[in-house]
């Protein structure tokens, strides 16, 4: 079977803001203790950070961190994770039934952004606080000083301010599990007078409002209406999340859901311009993925701390999904959706960055490894940066329930007009069958083929382990030829593909 696509230089949907290969780290499980952090690891620095972590974060060249949560920002006071280590309190973190040590805070998870060359995104506590504990926390981080709150930084060891942009006013606050959960009209109101106060500070903060927490939310997408209708004029993005499943290992049903997330997107696009003309407004908002990953192999063994019936364990294994072959094709899938839909989603968080539905895992005192997700990850943050083309597909599909006639080959391109190479990531869904590649790169002036890398298992359920870590890896692929302007490559059944033309 053929899938036929056709590139044209300058036919493009966007610039891709590289902003979209954010990541997310929540204190979490082992996300920051026993992850980003351990003192008594062989391989961390002078502030306790493991080495060889921040060495694969590096890999992944992620520009920005969302922090610190998540579910757990909605009763985080931030206060407790400043000043001298031994004078910080231990707190319950009532969402994930945790007892919080507060080793790490703001300075700590700031010179690690530093380290590995990323920005703070920086979530604020709308759940159990709000406007007040808001503002001081933003003068903490960004006034140079000469204030209570930006001396007290300066007290701390920190004279210059780290003049943070992103800030996400509160966290999925649509969800009833949330701290501090609220109406739409409740949470616009909050997010409104908040967003004006910080903006009463700094008119140049990038300010993310909290959208739907997945498409199935019952307030969905009437949630975006009316929390848009309050805070429009005064935020620059909305947020949303999404997590993909496959309980039932139905591989149509899970490589399709891409389908469902496309949908989401553009749901909510409707909303942002319906809002927008309804306040006959010039502005634009857009998308920011805050939270996206699969997030379901670990659920059963997390019922029991979630549950409390192990009392209050300090930084515990919680959502420690060991990724398998079959989710490098759904990361790939998703990240070409965002490739395509980048006209409107600006920013995107993998959720999340270590240890938690991560790609990169650690064992606590050992070795740390890349999950099976790291790779489509990676190839798309390094080489999905530029202009996303439209191409013209056509390709048999599947019928599904997230549809009908789902193309068997889900295809992004990206236009590197610098680098003047053109970048296609593509990912054969047909569980049986090889499909033929037909790519028409027109007007690029592409002479060959640099690099075929496939990512390919006998097994789905194949997964990278601390003992074998290169299971499930790239290989080099040959046999793709261009002739002309016509590309042809052979995409045996369930793989993912990067190939690159120059
Ligand atoms: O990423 C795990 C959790 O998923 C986050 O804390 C929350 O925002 C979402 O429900």
């Amino acid at each position: 079977m053929k899938a036929a696509v056709t590139a044209y230089k300058g036919y493009t949907i966007s610039r891709i803001d590289h902003r979209v290969y954010g990541a997310f780290l929540e204190h979490l499980g082992r996300a920051v203790y026993g992850g980003i952090y351990e003192p008594d690891h062989p391989t961390a620095d002078a502030d306790g950070m493991r080495g060889d972590v921040a060495e694969m974060v590096r890999e992944l060249n992620v520009p920005f961190v969302r922090y610190p949560g998540g579910n757990f920002v909605s009763a985080y006071n931030w206060e407790d994770g400043i000043g001298p280590k031994d004078q910080r309190p231990a707190q319950l973190d009532l969402a994930w039934h945790t007892t919080e040590s507060n080793q790490v805070g703001v300075h700590e998870f700031a010179a690690w952004c530093d380290t590995v060359g990323t920005e703070m995104m920086l979530a604020l506590n709308l759940g159990s606080r709000g406007l007040e504990e808001a503002r001081n926390f933003v003068e903490y981080v960004n006034h140079p000083g000469g204030s209570k709150w930006s001396d007290m930084r300066r007290k701390n060891g920190r004279a210059e301010p780290w003049d943070v942009k992103l800030w996400c006013l509160g966290n999925e606050m649509d969800g009833p599990w949330q701290i501090g959960h609220k109406t739409a009209d409740e949470y616009g109101r909050l997010a409104e007078e908040t967003a004006k106060a910080l903006r009463a500070f700094d008119p140049s903060l990038e300010l993310i409002v909290c959208g739907s927490s997945h498409a199935n939310m019952p307030t969905f997408p009437q949630w975006e209406a009316t929390v848009l209708e309050h805070t429009y004029d005064v935020v620059d993005h909305i947020s949303l999340h999404m997590y993909f499943r496959n309980p039932e290992k139905n591989t149509g049903d899970y490589l399709a859901l891409n389908e469902k997330l496309d949908a989401y997107i553009g749901t909510v696009a409707g909303v942002i311009s319906y809002v927008k003309a309804k306040k006959r407004s010039k502005k634009d908002i857009t998308i920011c993925f805050d939270e996206w990953n699969v997030w379901y192999h670990s659920n059963e063994q997390d019922r029991k701390i979630l549950e409390g019936r192990d009392g209050w364990p300090e930084a515990p294994p919680l959502l420690e999904d060991i990724y398998n072959f079959e989710d490098v094709l759904q990361v790939g899938c998703i990240l070409n959706t965002f490739i395509r839909r980048s006209d409107v989603v600006k920013l995107a968080a993998i959720a999340q960055l270590v240890n938690v539905i991560a790609p990169i895992m650690t064992e606590t005192g050992g070795s740390a490894w890349r999950q099976t997700t790291f790779f489509p990850f990676f190839f798309a943050s390094k080489y999905g940066r530029g202009n996303a083309l439209h191409l013209l597909t056509d390709c048999p599909g599947y019928d599904c329930v997230h549809g009908d006639n789902v193309p068997y080959v889900d295809v992004a391109g990206v236009h590197d007009e610098e680098g003047g190479f053109v970048t296609f990531f593509a990912v054969n869904r047909n569980q049986t069958e090889a499909m033929e590649l037909d790519l028409t790169v027109a007007g690029f002036g592409s002479a060959r083929i640099v690099e075929h890398k496939m990512i390919r298992h006998d097994s789905l359920e194949a997964v990278n382990t601390a003992d074998k870590p290169d299971e499930v890896a790239p290989q080099d692929v040959e046999g793709a030829n261009l002739d002309g302007e016509r590309l042809s490559a052979n995409l045996p059944s369930l793989s993912y593909h990067m190939i690159r033309v120059a």
